[in-house]
């Protein structure tokens, strides 16, 4: 990613790390009012201390059954033989999701900051034994004796012989533009039958957009890569341009209004909502956009809502 291991000290790294908080605190909020099931999010962070309130809920619902929609379908279309890369991931739980409902990837690798990582490592050792046993982290290939009695490294990373889904979520626009389309390109040119997934602010150029920015900057958190979330033709060109077949992106009116109806009637009762408008300014802020290469023909492309 943008920027390699042990560069992770200075104020911008900070806060952009302490973004994973930020999204996982809310998560869990959203988590323990019933908006979806997610028995493994109280392992990584703690409770709100406040509420948050109704309209951040629904857009982390939009949020996490967008991706979720999406992340299933390339699942089913590869009937699991696939391996899946989520760049950011923080204390995202995707992965035991998966596992409890048996649709696991043969590999599943995270990346984010060491840090990070570290500290889920330690949370899923420590907090709740028998999370980590089908965890593997490794720094390096591991050596064992090959032909010839000579040593031979056996990797245990991304393999390009598997469909590959990244997903990215909230993250590229921490990166400046030059970072996330170098990200982007590499993807590309790396699995020959792949996919990807990015959900990131979106409409950014308008005043509300502007606000989102300096309420950020406030916490010194700099949108690096707002340039690429100026529309939604600007998030598909990024994609499209950079090696990718076939891109699509929606805001999350569009996808909101295409999730499964009787879960969002159910949602909905959850809380009363009073400021309708300012769901909408979220959800028109945001979006979720993807993109195909599909070198075995799996119809990858066709993946939507
Ligand atoms: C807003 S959080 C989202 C976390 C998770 N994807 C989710 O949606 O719950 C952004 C994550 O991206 C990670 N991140 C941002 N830039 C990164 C970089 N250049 N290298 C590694 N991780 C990065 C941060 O550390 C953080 O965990």
């Amino acid at each position: 990613m943008s920027r390699p291991t042990g560069q992770d000290s200075d104020t911008a790294d900070e806060a952009v790390r302490g973004t994973c908080d930020d999204a996982s605190v809310c998560k869990r909020f959203a988590v323990s009012i019933g908006y979806w099931k997610d028995p493994y999010i109280q392992y990584f962070v703690r409770q709100a201390k406040e509420r948050k309130a109704p309209e951040i809920n629904r857009g982390y619902y939009a949020r996490v059954q967008g991706v979720n929609h999406l992340l299933n379908a390339f699942l089913k279309k590869t009937e699991c033989k696939c391996q899946i890369i989520n760049l950011g991931a923080g204390l995202d739980t995707t992965f035991w999701r998966l596992k409890d409902e048996n649709i696991l990837p043969i590999k599943y690798f995270e990346v984010d900051f060491p840090s990070i990582v570290a500290r889920k490592l330690y949370n899923l050792k420590f907090s709740q034994p028998g999370l980590h046993t089908l965890l593997h982290h490794r720094r390096r290939p591991e050596k064992r004796e090959g032909h010839g009695g000579e040593a031979e490294e056996i990797w245990h990373g991304p393999t390009v012989r598997l469909p590959t889904l990244l997903v990215a979520e909230c993250v590229l626009v921490y990166m400046t533009p030059e970072q996330s389309g170098s990200l982007l390109k590499w993807a590309a040119c790396t699995f020959p039958t792949a996919m990807f997934i990015n959900y990131e602010q979106v409409n950014m150029a308008d005043r509300f957009g502007q606000i989102m920015v300096e309420n950020l900057q406030r916490r010194q958190c700099n949108l690096a890569g707002v340039e690429a979330c100026r529309s939604l033709q600007s998030q598909t060109e990024r994609l499209l341009s950079n090696g990718w077949e076939s891109a699509d992106a929606w805001d999350m009116i569009k996808v909101y209004s295409n999730l499964p109806r009787a879960d969002v009637v159910r949602m909905e009762k959850l809380e009363f909502l009073d400021e309708k408008e300012l769901l909408e300014q979220l959800l028109l802020h945001y979006c979720i956009s993807w993109a195909a290469k599909d070198s075995l023909h799996l119809g990858l492309a066709e993946i939507t809502f």
